[in-house]
């Protein structure tokens, strides 16, 4: 730690590890040291803008040991190794999400890091939506008494491109819905122990060739009678649909869509309003740099909740479930 900050060396310098660069290198608990990138041009290009050291290995971010932590924002592939690495290097770790695609190597894992003194931040960032805080924050005040029933809706505005869906069969599950789980177990506060899904395809061929998955309902039972229920889809016509209920017995808390703006047209027969945030990028901007807050307190030791490595295993495994159950259209037991 230099100066008080925290010096970082992020890999992947892709879609997200392109907007975590922007946002490391502005924070100021951060030193933002390389960013490593197979790539050469994007490497290159990424690591110019944010005033870093590209480099196309990320050994060198291992084996240097000024550097305090590392950012992992490659492919879902290589987090598992990348995170054991990091730890056997003694640094702390982010990472996105997943926390790998192999359960066996992530059980593994966990089983051996679990109780790493630094922290293992997986990054599901929607808990750190400032709407999504304040509702999670008045469930646990009490305020709605016990918690009985919580509502997800998650559609994302256009479906990622042919390629994408071809590579990531049942993706649906594992790369998106996963943040809804996450939010699921998080709200819930117990483990489910049964998982109902159906899944579908809506798509015209010309943007969903392989028939895959693009929408899909989840429902998680707790041993409480406590339900969640996920709505899913991979194209909403109005914009990035991202809302959360949560039902108790003395009443309901509600994280609503954020629009383009807070404006309403009032006439005589309509109020309009503008749309809604087009995607992740802009409805959850402020929540990428509140989960950087969060890592950087997380370091300097303070005692913050942030998911952890057995949190991205959970929602790995619930993510690999859900799939199953749509795929065998029953509802599968858990644990
Ligand atoms: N939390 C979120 O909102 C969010 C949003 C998008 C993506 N993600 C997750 O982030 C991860 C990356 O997604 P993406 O869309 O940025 O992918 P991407 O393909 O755009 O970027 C990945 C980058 O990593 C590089 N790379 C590959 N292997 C590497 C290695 N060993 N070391 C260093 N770099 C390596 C690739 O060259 C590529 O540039 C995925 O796991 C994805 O699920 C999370």
């Amino acid at each position: 730690m230099t100066a008080n900050k925290i010096k970082v060396g992020l890999i992947g310098a892709g879609f997200i590890g392109a907007l975590h660069a922007k946002n490391l290198s502005r924070h100021p608990g951060i030193e933002l040291a390389y960013v490593a990138e197979p790539n050469s041009d994007l490497g290159g290009k990424v690591a110019a803008e944010v005033g870093s050291k590209w480099i196309a290995d990320p050994a060198e971010i291992l084996s240097d040991s000024s550097v305090d932590a590392v950012w992992i924002a490659s492919p879902a592939s290589t987090h598992t190794d990348l995170i054991r690495r990091s730890i056997e290097a003694n640094k702390a770790v982010f990472c996105e999400k997943p926390v790998g695609m192999d359960l066996v190597e992530v059980d593994a894992l966990v089983d051996k890091y679990e109780d790493y003194g630094k922290p293992v931040f997986i990054g599901f960032n929607r808990r750190f939506d400032g709407s999504h805080a304040r509702l999670k924050e008045i469930v646990e005040s009490g305020a709605i008494g016990k918690v009985e029933m919580v509502s997800i809706t998650s559609r994302d505005p256009n479906p990622p491109p042919v390629y994408y869906m071809k590579a990531t069969p049942g993706g649906i599950f594992y790369d998106t819905i996963i943040h809804d789980l996450d939010i699921a177990r998080w709200l819930l506060g117990e483990e489910p122990v049964e998982v109902y899904s159906t899944a579908s395809c809506h798509l015209d061929n010309e943007v969903n060739p392989d028939r895959e998955y693009d929408a899909a309902t989840v429902t998680l039972k707790c041993a409480s009678g406590a339900v969640c229920q996920i709505t899913a889809s991979r194209r909403a016509v109005y914009g990035y649909d991202q809302r959360i209920e949560v039902f108790g017995s003395k009443g309901m808390v509600q994280s609503e869509n954020h629009g383009q703006s807070n404006v309403k047209l009032y006439q005589q027969d309509s109020i309009k309003q503008d749309p809604l945030q087009n995607f992740f990028i802009d409805r959850y901007a402020t929540a990428y740099v509140s989960e950087i807050d969060t890592f950087v307190a997380a370091c300097r030791g303070e005692k913050v909740d942030f998911p952890n490595l057995k949190d991205g295993r959970e929602a790995l495994f619930l993510s690999f479930e859900a799939l199953k159950s749509a795929r065998s259209d029953g509802p599968v037991r858990l644990g």
